[in-house]
């Protein structure tokens, strides 16, 4: 376990019987090949366990491996890279050895939604793609459950933006689309990439709420990358705190920012002008 600093993250992860925690890591290592020659490490002996239909945050410095983290648990980490862990537990059940072939049932959101999109295809043609992965079924069936994934983002006038191109959305439209597009695919666990730093204030918050919602509507898992502790405040139950490659804390938001056992975490509360208020952890 990676967790030196504090002991074994807590009653959230600790607590919760087999059947509670979706995803268990164990001694996760990514290397990368260096820019100038050798490897380097980006994620160093990493351990948590993401508990079922909770939102998880992920804070920490640039550089200190989240998106590396996402990425490995999608397994699209860039050329050249390992991913080596002792064990991975889905729902209690060891994985570890079937992975490479069988992803986990995750689907990414990620910062920018243009990168996600090819700007030359309509929105609905990238959502119904996403359906015909995954079921055959008729076109008209195929249209309609991407056009009621918009309807399930709160997309106003979801025909319309089924044949629009990305471009001619609005960002925060946009993002919406994608969250759109990862739900087609069905996902346990939602992952998300600084989803809406890209993003204006107002629109941050309606783009958190809405994964808060879905998150219970559909009884998703969601890992969300931020550099805002104030939206881990507001929507998070747990928090993974990284440093180079490394959790140096976990553990539910309520008791992390009330009493961070860790220097690293202490340093990045009061760093936050004004101080946070944690609402989170307690019932939503
Ligand atoms: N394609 C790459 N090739 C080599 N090294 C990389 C590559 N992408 C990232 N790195 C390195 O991997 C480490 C972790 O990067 P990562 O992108 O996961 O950080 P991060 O915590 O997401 O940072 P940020 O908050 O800036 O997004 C960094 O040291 C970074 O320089
Ligand atoms: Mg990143």
């Amino acid at each position: 376990m990676t967790d030196a600093e504090s002991p074994r993250p807590p009653a959230s992860a600790a607590a919760a019987a087999p059947g509670d925690v979706l995803l268990s890591v164990d001694g996760l290592d990514v290397d990368l090949p260096g820019r100038t020659g050798g490897r380097v490490q980006v994620l160093d002996d990493v351990s948590f366990q993401v508990p079922r239909g909770r939102v998880v945050g992920i804070v920490g410095e640039s550089g200190s491996g989240k998106t590396m983290l996402l990425r490995a648990l999608m397994g699209i980490l860039p050329d050249g890279a390992t991913r080596e862990w002792r064990q991975v537990l889905l729902d209690g059940e060891d994985i570890t050895a079937s992975l490479p072939r069988r992803p986990l049932p995750a689907a990414m959101v990620f910062q920018d939604p243009m990168t996600s999109f090819n700007p030359l295809v309509r929105i609905g043609k990238h959502l119904t793609e996403v359906v015909q992965r995954f079921q055959r079924i008729g076109r008209r069936q195929t249209y309609d459950l991407a056009r009621d994934a918009l309807t399930a983002v709160r997309i106003p006038d979801p025909d319309r933006v089924m044949s629009r191109y990305p471009h001619e959305l609005s960002g925060g439209m946009r993002q919406r689309a994608m969250i759109a597009m990862a739900l087609l695919a069905r996902p346990e666990l939602l992952l998300a990439d600084e989803p809406t730093t890209a993003l204006d204030a107002t629109i941050q918050a309606q783009i958190l709420a809405l994964l808060r919602t879905l998150q219970a509507e559909r009884a998703l898992t969601v890992l969300i990358v931020t550099h805002d502790l104030a939206v881990v405040a507001a929507v998070c139950d747990d928090v993974l705190v990284m440093k180079d490659g490394r959790i140096v804390e976990s553990g539910e938001v309520e008791r992390v920012f009330r009493e961070p056992r860790h220097p690293y975490t202490r340093e990045l509360l009061a760093a936050v002008p004004g101080g946070i208020e944690s609402t989170a952890g307690a019932d939503s």
